[in-house]
């Protein structure tokens, strides 16, 4: 087939999956990128990150968004740009099983399941921790849990904006209470860490969950949830001696050595990560943040009006309400092209708002519901 009529097919085909631009897609982390962001990953999409000898001008792309992101968490400029969270997660994982020779991970139900299958693929133990009826970890049980199993921990993994509520798990506090004994901790940061880190000096408080905390060693971060074209993550590290530890020889390769568990990684993943430093930075990324969070506490106030139970304020862009009969709800939503997730707590789904997600989608959510539920 002719190139132009392939494309033209790719269009048609596109437009039968879901399309951000008429506020369709609303259980996803995934946005709608801007066109520079696209620009920028079209003119570094032909180099290797993982071939740093050849394309050393790409590597310093890396080099300097990971500075910039360390900065944001008080690190010390280490760790990689990843392919997102799950990747993150994995590598935070190897990294501290390498480092500690141990094999019992302790995480908190909450935990984003790449954080099991981080596990699995690792053949890691995980030790789950139940949460209280504030749907916050046990913070005592988990401490009891690192005390029982203080000789064979890999790390403990708490997130920073948990995937169903948005909750930003106390770092800070299992530290201070958990103190006289030694571990490490990994913190899955993907989809609320930059919201939080940029929200923080605003009317809202968050406990503090990076690199101040001494026992944090490794947080994923990722940009693709709140402004890039996937894949764009990145896992800070503590230390460079970490980074090491995510470092395999690689014979053919001029350096000898290649970092990251991927092989060829797309260049335009650092393009696209030293774009949103440069045009957004801290400022733009915070003006965002407070939109989607304003857009966030409209969609619950509205959602409470026409008396929907939602959960609880949200504290990050996402609004998670329980509806009686739940699943035929989520289903009436999908025929109108309103493409919410269910939650695993009883009754419950969410949206995560999204730059996509409008007052406007707001409304037209709020309006269906308040048909479907009679
Ligand atoms: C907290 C958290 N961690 C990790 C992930 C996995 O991220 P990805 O799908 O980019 O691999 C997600 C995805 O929603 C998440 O919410």
């Amino acid at each position: 087939m002719e190139w132009g009529h392939v494309i033209e097919s790719l269009r048609r085909l596109r437009s039968e999956d879901p399309s951000y631009s008429e506020g369709e897609v609303l259980g996803s982390m995934t946005v709608d990128p801007p066109e520079y962001l696209l620009e920028a990953f079209k003119i570094f999409a032909n180099t290797n990150l993982n071939d740093p000898e050849m394309f050393r001008v790409t590597r310093s792309l890396e080099v300097e968004s990971v500075r910039w992101l360390s900065k944001l968490f008080y690190g010390y400029g280490h760790g990689f740009l990843t392919y997102g969270g799950t990747e993150s997660n994995i590598t935070a994982l190897y990294i501290l099983r390498e480092l500690t020779g141990g094999e019992i991970v302790i995480a908190p139900k909450s935990a984003h399941f790449s954080i099991r299958k981080a596990c699995k693929i690792l053949r890691l133990h995980l030790v789950e921790v139940g949460l209280g009826s504030d749907y916050y970890p046990d913070l005592s049980t988990m401490c009891e849990l690192i005390k029982k199993y203080r000789d064979r921990l890999v790390a403990v993994v708490l997130t920073a904006g948990t995937t169903e509520l948005g909750i930003v798990e106390p770092v800070d506090e299992l530290v201070e209470t958990c103190s006289d004994v030694d571990y490490v901790v990994h913190v899955d940061a993907a989809y609320g860490g930059l919201l939080a880190q940029v929200l923080r000096d605003g009317d809202v408080r968050y406990p503090v969950f990076d690199f101040r905390v001494d026992k944090v060693y490794t947080l994923s971060v990722d940009l693709h949830k709140l402004v890039a074209p996937a894949p764009c993550g990145a896992i800070l590290l503590r230390s460079g001696e970490l980074e090491e530890l995510a470092t395999f020889d690689a014979p053919y390769m001029p350096s000898g050595k290649q970092r990251t568990l991927l092989g060829t990684r797309s260049g335009g993943v650092a393009a696209v990560a030293w774009a949103v430093t440069q045009v957004l930075g801290v400022e733009g990324l915070k003006e965002l943040a407070r939109e989607l969070r304003a857009r966030a506490l409209y969609l619950s106030r509205r959602l409470r009006e026409i008396g929907v139970d939602v959960i609880r304020e949200p504290e990050l862009p996402i609004v998670t309400f329980k509806v009686p009969n739940r699943d035929r709800i989520i289903k009436a939503l999908w025929s109108r092209k309103l493409y919410i997730y269910p939650t695993s707590i009883p009754g419950a789904l969410r949206v995560v708002v999204g730059s996509h997600v409008t007052y406007e989608v707001a409304d037209r959510l709020v309006n269906s519901l308040r048909e479907l539920l009679g």
